[in-house]
């Protein structure tokens, strides 16, 4: 497995750019997991700095980092105890989950969740936008068989979504559209939660 690199100057580029959202709300000791970690970059950049456990899951396996927590599940039952997790870490995932299936997600990130559920996400703001997402979303499932509907929000509806599902709105930030790269400017935004007791 390559430990060493990214895949692209972008890719390293957009994973730091993750990354700085994230590290703020670390504290030393605490356990982090990484749902739908796709190759792995913002988990194992993690584990680089953090005083801490990093566990990461996916449905799939692509890694192109050594993450020695990482397992497979089944989308939706975490494998992990009630509040076990300080941070829940979930970076372009929840756009995947068909939207009949989201609420079962959502329940159970919120389940693990201890202190934050960090999410990023897609917050399309045009038609262009709005195609991207869709080739986007199209290409995944086709990738792995399904033929599910998708769900790609604006900025208000995720945080609709996250309300009613009982997690509460800290923060929702903008991602600056060129933080990948300029062929790339994604509509996106980090979404700081915490789960309503
Ligand atoms: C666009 S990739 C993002 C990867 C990584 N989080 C990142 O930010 O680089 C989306 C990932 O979500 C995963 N995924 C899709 N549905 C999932 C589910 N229900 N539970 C966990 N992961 C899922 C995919 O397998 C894929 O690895």
């Amino acid at each position: 497995m390559d430990t060493s690199g990214y895949r692209s100057k972008a890719d390293r580029k957009d994973t730091l750019n993750t990354l700085s959202y994230i590290t703020p709300h670390l504290r030393p000791g605490d356990t982090v997991l990484d749902v739908g970690c796709g190759p792995g970059n913002v988990a194992w950049e993690i584990m680089q700095s953090h005083d801490g456990h990093v566990l990461a899951v996916d449905v799939v396996d692509y890694r192109r980092r050594e993450l020695p927590h990482f397992a497979l599940y089944d989308g939706v039952s975490l494998p992990f105890a009630d509040a076990s997790c300080d941070v829940v870490v979930v970076g372009f995932m929840l756009h995947h989950v068909p939207n009949e299936m989201k609420p079962a997600v959502l329940a159970e990130l919120r389940r693990v969740t201890r202190r934050r559920l960090i999410v990023l996400e897609d917050t399309p703001r045009n038609a262009l936008d709005r195609y991207f997402n869709r080739r986007h979303g199209e290409a995944f499932r086709k990738k792995i068989g399904s033929s599910a509907g998708y769900g790609f929000f604006a900025l208000e509806e995720w945080k609709q979504v996250f309300e009613v599902n009982s997690l509460s709105v800290v923060d929702a930030l903008p991602i600056g559209r060129f933080s990948r790269d300029w062929q790339q400017p994604f509509a996106r935004s980090c979404f700081v939660l915490e789960p309503a007791r």
